[in-house]
């Protein structure tokens, strides 16, 4: 047994480099918890030690910038969507071990009591596990899945689950109900950031994300067989909940908030089961603060990036890097960079990213001298490379998701903005006006050798 596939060595990488503050007063689980995490959404890692009403304490805002996700993953920041990419392409298989930390204690009487879940928004109407990657097999194929979705807490054994009906998830949850059965699940909490990442990935039915975590982590996730579910589950994690969904009981919602920042009123989700909570004797509650806080919106904005690299590059092979931005909430704003485009090369990449990801409803296309993930570069390139009339694209009547801002009975107007240089444009060409770039390259250096990568974000 070893913590390597825990998220105990990055909180102690986070503690070490001053990025994670304890939060050493008692606090409560309704708003409190919550405001803090708000408060420090764009700062420090929090690890609250105690928390009113539960033994466990409670950690948040762990992944919450690129430069974050990077660190977690122990590659550089340009290297992220690369290198999830790369997981997608060559998925690793689980291996089972013999025991796993994540079940030294086993709870089968009231799991969900005494855990200290938040309650996060003033007009939502209950606490929510945000955290949990749930795992839980096609009921027709078998094939695994992982993904977020959020438990509303009714009681000690209960929950709404509320999940988008095209996700794998609800699909699994109807297949189930189809056959008169309900869908074993086992909600993980407190994985390895690598596992959380993977769980956000939008691949094919049945392609199985805790393959892509193996292959992110550098090494098969160990796993050990769940308690009263037949499924494995990660070995090391800080603890999961095993139970079942039940997708022909309807439970109303209420409001909730959503990754654009505003509340939905979904209506009815799923009923969820608990039959046991497994976990550490000294376990850490990961909690995500969800709506448009930074956690949220940059745990989805890489894998979806990653996705969407995928996926256009099936088609526009010199596509470099897709950056998905905060302002879109690491949704439905991207930003494709294409090396050399050739005529057409825009628009295809554009209706890629649209079908691919149903979210996505801005695809700003820039060339390489742009860095996508530059919100105020990408928008010069929109100012001075742009003839409206021409280069931009109008879809009207596009599908997208439930959670959309703006949609209208499911369809929203979707827009592509051809931001790349066309030479012929101007007289003068389009070359940036800079110092040569041998000297640029020497200057670069000299930052890169004499500040730690945290302050030399601003590095061009
Ligand atoms: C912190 C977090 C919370 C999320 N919560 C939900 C949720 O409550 N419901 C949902 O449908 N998707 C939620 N998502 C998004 C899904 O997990 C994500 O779209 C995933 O790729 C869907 O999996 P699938 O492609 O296997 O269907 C959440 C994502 C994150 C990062």
């Amino acid at each position: 047994m070893s913590d390597a596939q825990s998220i105990r060595p990055f909180l102690t990488a986070l503690e070490k480099d001053g990025a994670l503050v304890r939060v050493a007063k008692s606090v409560e689980r309704e708003f409190e918890l919550s405001a803090f995490l708000s408060a420090a959404d764009a700062g420090p890692a929090l690890i609250f030690d105690s928390v009113v009403g539960s033994p466990l304490r409670v950690a948040g805002n762990l992944l919450n910038s690129r430069a974050r996700i990077a660190a977690a993953l122990d590659i550089d920041i340009g290297e992220i969507v690369p290198r999830i990419h790369q997981a997608i392409r060559a998925p690793v298989k689980p291996v089972k071990v013999a025991s796993g930390r994540v079940q030294e204690v086993v709870t089968l009487d009231d799991p969900l009591a005494g855990l200290p879940v938040p309650r996060f928004f003033e007009r939502e109407s209950r606490p929510y596990i945000t955290a949990g990657v749930i795992l839980a097999r096609d009921p027709v194929t078998g094939r695994g899945n992982a993904s977020f979705a959020r438990f509303a807490i009714l009681d000690g054994r209960t929950a709404m689950v509320g999940i988008a009906p095209n996700h794998h998830l609800a699909l699994f949850s109807r297949r189930a109900a189809e056959a008169g059965r309900t869908l074993e699940i086992a909600v993980v909490i407190g994985a390895h950031p690598a596992i959380q990442l993977a769980a956000c990935l939008y691949l094919g039915v049945g392609d199985d994300e805790l393959d892509c975590a193996g292959s992110l982590l550098g090494r098969p996730v160990d796993v050990v067989p769940a308690k009263t579910v037949e499924l494995m589950v990660p070995a090391d994690a800080e603890l999961i909940l095993e139970g079942r969904i039940d997708a022909r009981q309807p439970i109303e919602e209420g409001l909730v908030s959503e990754y654009h920042g505003m509340y939905e009123q979904y209506g009815p989700g799923f009923l969820a089961t608990f039959s046991a909570l497994t976990r550490r004797g000294d376990a850490i509650y990961q909690a995500i603060e969800p709506g448009y806080h930074r956690e949220h919106v940059y745990l989805g904005a890489l894998p979806i990036a990653a996705s969407l690299l995928s996926a256009i590059s099936a088609v526009v092979p010199n596509v470099r890097d897709v950056a998905v931005t905060e302002a879109g909430a690491g949704r439905t704003d991207i930003v494709v960079q294409i090396a050399d485009i050739r005529p057409g090369q825009a628009r295809r990449a554009m209706f890629a990213a649209f079908a691919a990801v149903s979210l996505v409803k801005r695809v700003t296309v820039v060339d390489a001298d742009i860095d996508p993930w530059d919100a105020v570069a990408v928008d010069w390139a929109r100012v001075n490379r742009m003839r409206l009339e021409r280069d931009l694209l109008l879809v009207p009547q596009a599908g997208t998701d439930r959670s959309e801002p703006m949609e209208d009975g499911g369809l929203v107007t979707k827009a592509g903005f051809d931001a790349t240089a066309k030479p012929a444009d101007r007289v003068e060409g389009v070359e940036r006006a800079l110092p040569p770039a041998a000297f640029r390259d020497a200057a670069r250096r000299w930052f890169t050798e004499n500040l730690p990568v945290e302050q030399r974000l601003w590095l061009r």
